[in-house]
């Protein structure tokens, strides 16, 4: 049993840590620990007895001057009730009053893992060894109820939670925060390490103290964003990879969030995540109930590797029940960087044919293919092929992709639309776009309404005819701008804070409609590279396009930001070509080559422009791709040398699960190295194994490769690479 309930003291065990909470003499339910494993005993002395003079004392503590909300730990925080730091909870009841105190009700707890309604959570297959436990608080004078739920992976030390709230009122309640959790530490001596970006730069990793006040990261615009990842990571101090104490915040939403880390007067630290209260209000009457998104929980005691060994496989197995999460997937070629909005049919057969020197076997035809889209200004919306530059449409194109013994995949836009379209000129109020006001467009476009019914019945129809017609093997599913003129003339004036928020369960109704009833098509989730990379998006996607920034050494960057919460299988990377389109930079094609590895390995090229020798070198390190894709995507993975840090290289390494085999790779990044010595530590093999490392034929032990390390050669040139493959002999 990882779930114990005695005498309402809650504790939550996984194979390495451990989770309390108890009910406290008043009914409050109070969050006493998360951390390292402890046995089951009751650690609520953990809470010290003093008096926080000018605290609020709750009316049921009578003239106890220690209880205190603002004090105690709490685990679902009230509202206008005396505890002034983040609060779980915001509302207006039917009388006007913003309260909310929920006190314990019942519980319960069954095996499995819970689902929500309206929103996508991991799942736990039946023989899997997942419980779940349900803490239902209420409010005794509102009776506004919150069903705080959690869900237990014991063996993958992973614990999720999610809350649903209902209104029991009389009257209608107007929700205005509803977060999805929170966790109060009665410490502060913590760094939290998030990861930001923008486009064609996201996730790279900031690491700061936390401080007093509230540090606080999320997104506003419509997606989980460029900006800031809705994953984030609270640590000790000293926390390196491989040692100290780690946690993971994981939010399973693809929308406006919000991660707040609050050090209060006393030092001690409350976490919150979830929805982003700006612009929301939910109205529900009496009997409706609002789910809030979920938060993949993890521990760590033993540093950063092991916190994303954990939150890998957690992905890798329970977000998305795609046939390709664990198949071997085919390496792409994709047709935008060489061509952009200009090709036809013959161009694409060509390239196609030339792929498979490359050992290519998906062949994707990128935007451009549909109604009149020749640049960005025209077409969205109109998910009928261009006959002027397809004749025959896409099934022809298919048929004839086909024939040539490749994969053939497609990309779309479906949330987007120009006013230079047929589906703008018929409905033209079907996008977001307030009344009276000019739109903001962005990249020359509007974003559809899908909190309409009608909208999303409509791009389900549309996306799905070309799918069932056309004989499709892949989809990039894009998503390029951010939303504002979040207005929907499909709603009333006073239910317009609802639109955020149903836009995002009109996309997952849309993505419910189309990507599961294609079990047979593997998808691709994009967003203007990977500005909606999250826990939700895996649950459709097993892999997404991490970054329209293709250049090596940002890459290296990019992806090992990526890597902190994301599985390697997860992360779409190509070669392109050098000079980078963006950067203008050089760099071998071996770094390309290794850099793309580390993910879902494809091309961006166009072999047309390639030489003989070139083919030949693409197809051997596609070869080489597929020789290790298994060790790759399911191997653990490490970095070994931040591309951050002032290191004159960066280097990671797949280790597989019976750690009898290893991949290591490292890219130099600074041309100093000619005369330096650089070693490359490599961690997680087993130290008293010996390795043979085939590149160099040497045999090293696993303590000499992690304590010594791999010496790099000597005298080579900035952004060079080196790969060892290890086998245990
Ligand atoms: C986005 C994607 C690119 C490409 C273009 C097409 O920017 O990230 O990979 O698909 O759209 O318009």
């Amino acid at each position: 049993m990882s779930i114990k309930t005695e005498n309402l003291i809650f504790t939550l065990q996984t194979k390495h840590s451990t989770y309390q909470m108890k009910v406290s003499e008043h009914g409050h339910l109070l969050h006493l620990y998360y951390g390292p494993s402890v046995e089951d005993e009751d650690l609520s002395y953990l809470i010290p007895h003093v008096i926080r003079s000018h605290e609020s004392n709750p009316d049921e503590a009578g003239e106890d001057r220690v209880y205190s909300l603002c004090a105690y730990p709490q685990e679902f925080s009230s509202n206008d009730a005396g505890d002034y730091r983040i609060p779980s909870i915001e509302l207006v009841n039917g009388d006007g009053s913003y309260s909310f105190v929920g006190k314990y009700k019942s519980h319960t707890r069954y095996k499995g893992k819970y689902a929500l309604n309206t929103l996508p959570t991991l799942f736990a297959d039946g023989d899997e060894d997942a419980e779940t436990l349900e803490i239902v608080l209420e409010d005794p004078v509102t009776h506004v109820s919150v069903k705080l739920l959690y869900g237990v992976f014991a063996e993958k030390d992973i614990i999720t939670r999610a809350a649903i709230l209902c209104n029991g009122s009389d009257h209608p309640i107007r929700l205005q925060r509803f977060l999805s959790a929170s966790l109060d530490f009665m410490t502060s001596d913590f760094d939290l390490i998030e990861f930001f970006g923008h486009h064609y730069y996201e996730r790279r990793t900031d690491r700061r103290p936390l401080s007093r006040g509230i540090d606080e990261i999320g997104s506003f615009r419509g997606a989980s964003g460029h900006f800031h990842n809705p994953f984030a990571i609270l640590c000790d101090k000293k926390t390196d990879e491989e040692t100290g104490n780690a946690y993971g915040f994981c939010l399973m939403y693809s929308g406006n969030f919000v991660f707040g880390a609050e050090v209060d007067g006393y030092a001690q630290t409350r976490v919150a995540m979830g929805i982003h209260p700006k612009q929301f209000e939910f109205r529900l009457n009496r009997g409706e109930c609002f789910e809030a998104p979920e938060v993949v929980l993890c521990h760590s005691s033993e540093g950063l590797s092991t916190l994303s060994h954990r939150f890998h496989r957690i992905f890798r197995e329970n977000a998305c029940r795609s046939e390709f999460v664990k198949a071997s997937r085919p390496v792409l070629i994709n047709s935008w960087e060489p061509f952009r909005f200009t090709f036809n049919t013959e161009t694409l057969l060509k390239t196609a044919e030339e792929s498979k020197k490359l050992g290519a076997d998906l062949f994707v035809l990128d935007d451009g293919w549909f109604g009149q889209r020749n640049d960005e200004k025209a077409g969205l919306g109109d998910w009928v092929a261009n006959e002027e530059k397809i004749p025959g449409g896409i099934r022809a194109l298919s048929e004839r992709i086909h024939a040539l013994g490749m994969k053939f995949g497609l990309w779309f836009e479906p949330e987007m639309v120009n006013e230079n379209s047929d589906l703008y000129r018929t409905h033209p109020d079907w996008c977001l776009q307030v009344p009276g006001r000019a739109p903001s467009r962005s990249r020359h476009q509007l974003c559809l309404d899908l909190s309409r019914p009608e909208v999303c019945d409509h791009l389900i129809q549309a996306v799905n005819k070309v799918l069932d017609e056309g004989g499709i093997d892949y989809v990039k599913w894009d998503y390029n701008r951010y939303v504002c003129d979040v207005y929907s003339v499909g709603h009333p004036a006073d239910r317009q804070g609802e639109i955020y928020h149903r836009y995002i369960l009109g996309l997952y109704r849309i993505l419910n409609g189309i990507v599961k009833t294609h079990p047979h098509i593997l998808f691709e989730g994009c967003s203007g590279g990977g500005g909606r990379f999250d826990g939700a998006m895996l649950t459709y996607f097993p892999q997404i396009w991490c970054s329209d920034n293709t250049d090596a050494p940002s890459r290296l960057v990019i992806q090992h930001g990526t890597s902190f919460a994301y599985p390697i299988s997860s992360m779409g990377a190509h070669v392109s070509v050098c000079p980078n389109k963006k950067t203008k930079r050089t760099v071998p094609f071996k770094t390309r080559a290794l850099t793309a590895m580390h993910g879902t390995f494809g091309y961006e090229l166009d072999p047309a422009k390639m030489t003989e020798a070139e083919k030949a070198e693409c197809a051997t390190y596609t070869e080489l791709y597929r020789k290790h894709q298994n060790l790759i995507f399911s191997g653990d993975y490490y970095r070994l040398s931040s591309p951050h840090d002032d290191s004159l290289f960066t280097a990671w390494a797949f280790v597989s699960q019976d750690k009898n085999t290893a991949l290591v790779c490292a890219v130099l990044q600074e041309i100093s190295i000619m005369d330096e010595n650089c070693y490359v530590k490599v961690c997680g093999l087993e130290e008293k194994g010996m390795y043979r490392i085939a590149e160099t034929d040497q045999i090293l032990s696993g303590a000499a490769l992690k304590n010594v390390g791999i010496l790099l050669p000597h005298t080579t040139p900035q952004y060079s690479s080196f790969l060892f493959q290890l086998e245990k002999v």
